[in-house]
């Protein structure tokens, strides 16, 4: 118990220098793969602590924090570094707005990495109290595909480290400060995008019996995929077909050539997704085929499911009920069908993600994901920051 009480006195001891940090990195946000400012800083930050690290990608960097008592435990702890190709809105955010045009934090990673900082802050005045490694992943590119997870795992470097566990956070919106939300099993969904081109041959509006029509051909296509999800999945699993994209002809007289259709696919598992990625394609083929026509179809998987392992879901849910009390842990019931690149981790080491609470009316803080008013509240902290150091010192 008197280990968790300092925990949070740190926390609250740091509270300022976490929400100043955050703000200095709100201002100079940088997209995924070019965060190298944002780099320099917390290699900077990690200097300051006297914490090593080392650099497996070009962005972002990993810091080795090795505790006073020796151990073999490695854990690592996960915050993604990169901002959104976006411009922000919002008036309570103004003295700290992004001074970086077409770049804003608007998915709160600013807020995990100044909290990851803090969480190396607590850490080391608790060193003697630290069993084993920590590993402080600060993780670049988790907005665009490959997925800066994807490649920090085929380096190899956190294999070779003997990872035993991995957390990782996110703030949440739609969570108040001072609670935490996770679930073991299916957390987020897995988002993979598909490419459809139906090519018919082109010809006069008045003679379709020359011509081969591309549009009744993506009409019936776009119909038939309605019947993936209804007749081709099992109904207590869930998975979401939409087409977002579709595109062709020139003019109300002319036959055209083709239509390109794009979608998206959200499951909860690599089975699923192929089983839809199949059958879209069969139906293609058939209503192409059937027509005259010929297709091609592209499906390029996204993301993993992130999957939480249950020992590691019930030491964050434990964790938060030591530190704040019952109320302040929510099990979720189902899993969100957004994605995350953290489930590249978790195809590796046992390891559970959580959402933390950052939204109140009172910080205007509300907004979803990616919204360009989003902000944090800066209460956050005071949850993120002792439930990391926590579960690092396996208090
Ligand atoms: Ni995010």
């Amino acid at each position: 118990m008197a280990l968790l009480s300092k925990i949070k006195d740190l926390a609250n001891q740091f509270q300022e220098e976490m929400v100043a940090t955050r703000r200095y990195l709100h201002q100079h946000p940088e997209v995924s793969y070019k965060e190298f400012e944002t780099t320099k800083f917390i290699k900077s930050k990690l200097d300051d602590l006297g914490i090593p690290y080392d650099s497996p990608l070009e962005t972002g960097c990993v810091g080795v924090l090795k505790g006073g008592k020796p151990s073999d435990r490695v854990i690592a702890l996960r915050a993604d570094i990169d901002a959104l190709p976006m411009n922000e809105e919002g008036d309570f955010k103004k003295e700290f707005f992004s001074q970086n045009q077409g770049a804003a934090h608007c998915c709160g990673h600013d807020a995990h990495m100044s909290n990851l900082l803090g969480v190396a802050k607590i850490l080391t005045e608790l060193k003697d109290e630290l069993e084993g490694t920590v590993l402080l992943v600060f993780q670049p590119g988790e907005e665009k595909l490959p997925g800066g997870g994807r490649l920090l795992c085929e380096t190899g470097y956190l294999q070779d480290k003997k990872v035993d566990a991995i957390y990782g956070l996110h703030t949440s919106p739609s969570h108040k400060p001072g609670t935490i939300a996770t679930k073991a099993g299916s957390l987020m969904g897995s988002p993979d995008e598909f490419e459809a081109e139906i090519i018919g041959k082109g010809g006069h509006a008045a003679r379709p019996h020359e011509a081969i029509d591309p549009i009744v051909m993506a009409a019936q296509f776009i119909t038939a995929a309605q019947t993936v999800v209804s007749r081709s999945v099992d109904p207590t699993e869930p998975a979401v077909v939409t087409i977002g994209k579709v595109e062709g002809g020139t003019a109300h007289n002319v036959i055209p050539e083709k239509v390109n259709i794009l979608g998206t696919v959200r499951t909860l598992n690599k089975e699923t997704a192929t089983l839809i990625s199949e059958r879209l394609e069969a139906l293609l083929k058939g209503i192409a085929e059937g027509a005259g026509g010929s297709y091609t179809f592209n499906f390029n998987k996204g993301y993993p499911a992130v999957i939480n392992t249950p020992d590691e879901t019930e030491n964050v849910l434990s964790a938060v009920k030591a530190l704040f009390g019952e109320e302040s842990a929510i099990e979720m019931e189902r899993p969100i069908m957004a994605g995350e690149d953290f489930a590249f981790y978790q195809e590796h080491f046992p390891g559970a993600f959580f959402f933390v609470g950052s939204g109140s009316e009172e910080s205007d803080s509300t907004y979803v994901w990616h919204h360009p008013r989003y902000n944090v509240d800066d209460r956050f902290f005071q949850t993120a920051a002792p439930l990391m150091a926590s579960l690092a010192l396996k208090a």
